[in-house]
């Protein structure tokens, strides 16, 4: 019974890429591209420096709105959205975990996290202990600047605000780049283990094929299409 509920909810699709196409500077970065994300699934996208994994998150952050194809987030076509129709999609739906962090240094991790969830407009009044759950459940420790936190624990702060909001879709672009092999490889075990733990789906780009790996299903975006990625061959 239980395994049939959970089965239930891992096949919902948070995110459907259908014959994407675009162009920057004159080159084909996309071209007919597809991609299908259930909650619960992660999925690895490998390829070279400048193969235009960035340029693929910020298309379904809607960022970026590509020449051709559709964008469906949580049942949303976002690619017909108006600007700040997508927006607020984007602050619902969606969370991000970039590669440096980003947080406000001045700011401590708490104040990192619940900071997301106010410019969500998703502030409850259990905001604070929501946030300092999250940062307990991931190891943060409490600090009063998240400039004193090491490289890992940004990193983990950073996931905080990321799921604060309880995204459907987590994006993550190249988030272990910045560190050492060990924190490296932590990361990328808590990274995994979220999208059974929060019933979010996951796209992480990198350009690691150690960290793809870890992946429900790992894709090398080639040609402007994404291939399943042969084991040994991602990069
Ligand atoms: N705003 C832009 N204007 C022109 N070219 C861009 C722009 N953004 C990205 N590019 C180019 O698009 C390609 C893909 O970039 P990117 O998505 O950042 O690749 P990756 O993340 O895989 O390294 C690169 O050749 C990059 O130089
Ligand atoms: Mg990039």
């Amino acid at each position: 019974m239980r395994a049939a509920q959970d089965t239930a909810a891992d096949t919902r699709t948070v995110l459907e890429v259908t014959g994407l196409g675009h162009r920057i500077g004159g080159r084909t970065l996309f071209d007919g591209l597809h991609l299908s994300l259930c909650a619960g699934e992660s999925i690895a996208v490998t390829g070279p420096s400048g193969s235009g994994k960035s340029t693929l998150l910020s298309c379904v952050l809607g960022l970026i709105a590509p020449d051709k194809g559709t964008i469906t987030v949580t049942g949303t076509e976002t690619t017909r959205l108006r600007t700040s129709q997508r927006a607020r999609l984007r602050a619902q739906s969606i969370g991000m975990v970039f590669q440096f962090g980003e947080l406000l240094p001045e700011l401590s991790p708490l104040d990192n996290v619940v900071l997301a969830a106010l410019l969500a407009r998703r502030s409850r009044h259990d905001v604070r202990d929501r946030a300092q759950r999250l940062l307990d459940d991931l190891g943060v420790p409490r600090a009063a600047t998240s400039q004193e936190l090491s490289g890992g624990e940004r990193q983990r702060t950073a996931v905080a605000r990321a799921l604060i909001n309880e995204p459907a879709l987590l994006l993550a672009d190249e988030p272990t780049g910045a560190l050492d092999t060990e924190t490296r490889d932590r990361t990328a075990q808590l990274l995994f283990d979220l999208p059974r733990q929060y019933s979010c789906g996951l796209l992480l780009v990198t350009h690691d094929p150690g960290i793809a790996a870890r992946a429900d299903r790992t894709l090398h975006l080639t040609a402007g299409t994404l291939e399943p990625a042969i084991a040994g061959e991602a990069r």
